[in-house]
């Protein structure tokens, strides 16, 4: 993990409000694992946690949603431009674990570190489904790196219309993973858990530090708290403690 400051070779708009910020980076990342960034331009201090979404000769692409005041100023570096990066950061996905019929399942910008993910899973039955409000994106890019692909969307404009979840069958698959709303993943690691199937989340919280020092970004599991940035992002379902469906 390292700190740089590094040209920005590309920021482009992919669709309304998403973003992919491209730069040149030698150390190669895990799937699941992201970089703390920040432009030089603004005025924010803390710098934003944006998950890897492609990594290929030494080329890091980094997909995001312009969610508030560090994220828009982010999208307007241009290129040439210099960015603060630091990383790569977190766990990441133990690849050697999925094996067998995979399901990955994943919500609005929470499909970002799933790319990278699907591209590094070697299992021959891939399925992958994901779940838009309304705009699509990257759904190319997913296409030609799985062997089943499921769109959803929540007012039906493209592929299957309603939410993600009710277009998967957890019992049919030997491991799932998920990213994206809290309230999809918990339904999916509610499901699996019950089914007694393995199933992986890449959680998110709002972060300071991003190493582990600060204890801004802790997470409640069946082993005490752990912090998302060092001992997440990626955490097994069965360890996380989900709320109740009552609250
Ligand atoms: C490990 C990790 C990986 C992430 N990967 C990506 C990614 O690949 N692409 C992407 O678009 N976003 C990703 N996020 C979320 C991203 O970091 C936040 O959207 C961003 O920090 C918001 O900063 P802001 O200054 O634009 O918004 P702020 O002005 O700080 O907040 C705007 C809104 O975003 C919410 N928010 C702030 N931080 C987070 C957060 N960490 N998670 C969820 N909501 C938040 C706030 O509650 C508020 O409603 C990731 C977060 C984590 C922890
Ligand atoms: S962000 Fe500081 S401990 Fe996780």
């Amino acid at each position: 993990m390292k700190t740089e400051i590094t040209k920005i070779l590309g920021n482009n708009l992919i669709c309304d409000n998403i973003f992919e910020i491209v730069v040149a980076i030698d150390i190669r990342p895990l799937p699941g694992q992201f970089y703390m960034i920040k432009g030089l331009n603004g005025d924010y201090l803390l710098p934003r946690p944006i998950s890897v979404h492609d990594y290929e000769d030494g080329v890091l692409k980094l997909l995001y949603r312009v969610s508030g005041h560090g994220t828009n100023q982010i999208s307007r570096l241009k290129k040439g431009d210099n960015i603060q990066i630091f990383g790569p950061l977190g766990n990441g996905f133990d690849v050697k674990l999925l094996k067998g019929k995979i399901a990955v399942i994943g919500g609005g910008i929470g499909i970002a570190p799933l790319l990278y993910l699907a591209k590094n899973i070697e299992s021959q039955n891939l399925n992958i489904y994901l779940g838009y409000k309304d705009d699509t994106f990257c759904v190319e890019s997913f296409e030609v790196n799985c062997d089943k692909l499921t769109i959803v969307t929540e007012n039906g404009c493209a592929g299957k219309k309603g939410y993600v979840t009710d277009f998967v069958n957890v019992g049919e698959f030997d491991t799932v993973i998920t990213c994206g709303p809290d309230m999809m993943m918990e339904k999916i690691i509610r499901e699996c858990v019950e089914k007694n199937i393995p199933v992986y989340a890449s959680l998110e919280k709002r972060m300071a530090c991003g190493i582990g020092a600060c204890l801004g970004c802790v997470v409640s599991t069946i082993d005490g708290n752990k912090r998302v940035c060092k001992d997440g992002p990626v955490f097994s379902g069965r360890d996380l403690m989900i709320r109740s469906e009552n609250g």
